[in-house]
């Protein structure tokens, strides 16, 4: 027995470690504004000095190899207010480092390596006078001391049959069911390019032992990935269940770039991108839980603004948000109070397509809404589609939600069921059809949203 115990506290401070231990962790993809061409490479490091190398794996020619200097930032979270002193966040600093590459090819695969290299690289990159930009293609005149496993991304095609996975709420604490899911939805989906969450990645942002787990796996590589922040991305520590703790999404910030195009009060958390015939829109639905009557309005002027802008650059509209417009209002009262009556009328004056939440930990699927009710009209309308969890915290079904009640047209209990479920979409010029998994790789919804625009 004492050995079980000795070996389960010693795999636990393995695990607690593990992220740290490598040179390069936290290694995550995330989009550029137009993904076709564009991608971000986030890493944390313990290293000064690192760089970038990338190729595209078709390339067979000798300088195939570029590499790109990052924006690195010294960073621990010991001068954050209700930050958890025992998290690893704050003991160790360490470097979070970003590069935006920008002029990539579309539909096109590429391997990447992060590299540490202080005596040669900086040498040679003095007075290349950019803090991210490409340095040169010479980089086998280095030899870099160390390197991360090799990593690789697929940059959108501009096609308009193609597909990507959808998430919510992992709110991962290590060994839950997330791996799994995600490893099932990359076979289901055939290896996509795009993997999308609508919040709640972690059950607490500032314990970093938590994104270590989620992170750094085999499982979460190899795919461009997009998140909206959820409300756990505010919260610092569980001792104190006070929220929010943060006032400010610190951790989710230091470990996704996302395009800096999103509104002026929260930039990086809210933001948009195209990925093919796409539109993403992120939004910070971030005040749970208190009770000050906050509305989003620097998001709204902003959504409204940007779309007004971006008219017809685009034929589908998707947005994450991590607290569903048409959700539990018992678990949350605030939805109901402060994101229903702001954000439907929103949604109804630009028509989106297809609203991916969670928060509620239950499922929950509309139909085509106008506005409060039932679509009537063709081509006009939008899907709320709430998943409820992609990880093991699962709750029953409330009494605020029901499928007779004219807006849901699928409710699902997943705590009785214990089930989590993750979404494959196929998207073409005609259509988006949505089919549900869940982690037995059983459909349990499927519905399809006719094209709008051309
Ligand atoms: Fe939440």
């Amino acid at each position: 027995m004492k050995r079980i115990i000795a070996t389960a506290i010693l795999a636990f401070s393995w695990l607690l470690s593990a992220g740290q231990d490598k040179d390069f962790y936290h290694i995550v993809v995330t989009p550029g504004e137009d993904a076709s061409t564009s991608v971000t490479i986030n890493y944390h490091t313990n290293h000064l000095y690192s760089y970038i190398q990338y190729a595209d794996v078709l390339d067979i020619s000798c300088t195939r190899y570029q590499f790109i200097k990052p924006v690195c930032e010294l960073w621990s979270t010991k001068d954050i207010e209700n930050t958890s002193t025992s998290s690893s966040f704050y003991t160790n600093d360490r470097f979070v480092c970003h590069a935006t590459i920008t002029d990539l090819q579309p539909g096109r695969k590429y391997e990447f390596w992060i590299c540490c290299s202080a005596s040669g690289y900086f040498a040679y990159a003095e007075g290349s006078g950019s803090t991210a930009s490409r340095t040169g293609s010479h980089v086998e005149a280095f030899h870099p001391e160390v390197d991360s496993e090799t990593c690789y991304f697929t940059t959108a095609s501009n096609s308009k049959e193609w597909n990507f996975v959808a998430f919510t709420d992992f709110q991962s604490v290590p060994n839950s069911i997330t791996h799994q899911l995600i490893r099932n939805m990359k076979e289901i989906g055939n290896n996509p390019p795009l993997m999308v969450c609508s919040g709640d990645m972690v059950d607490v942002a500032g314990w970093e032992d938590s994104w270590t787990w989620l992170l750094d796996n085999d499982a979460f590589r190899d795919f461009v990935y997009a998140s909206s922040p959820g409300d756990h991305a505010y919260w610092a520590d569980a001792k104190d269940r006070k929220y929010p703790q943060y006032t400010e999404a610190h951790t989710f910030n230091h470990l996704f770039h996302f395009p800096q195009n999103g509104a002026e009060k929260s930039k990086n958390t809210s933001y948009f991108f195209y990925y093919n015939n796409a539109l993403f829109v992120s939004l910070d639905m971030n005040n749970s839980n208190i009770s000050r009557g906050e509305k989003f309005d620097d998001q709204a002027r902003w959504f409204q603004h940007t779309l007004d802008s971006l008219k017809g650059t685009y034929q589908y509209l998707i947005v994450l948000m991590h607290k569903s417009v048409y959700g539990s209002s018992i678990i949350d009262s605030n939805v109901g109070k402060y994101i229903s009556p702001q954000w439907s009328p929103i949604f109804q004056k630009y028509n989106v397509d297809l609203v991916l939440s969670g928060h509620d930990h239950v499922y929950s699927r509309t139909y085509q809404l106008d506005g409060d009710h039932k679509s009537t009209i063709k081509n006009k309308g939008t899907y709320y589609l709430d998943m409820g969890s992609s990880g093991n915290k699962r709750r029953a079904v409330d009494t605020s939600l029901s499928e007779s009640d004219g807006i849901h047209a699928k409710v699902i209990d997943l705590k009785t069921k214990e089930l989590s479920f993750a979404a494959n979409i196929q998207v073409s010029k005609k259509k988006m059809i949505v089919t549900v998994y869940n982690q037995h790789k059983q459909i349990a919804d499927q519905f399809t949203i006719k094209a709008k625009r051309r």
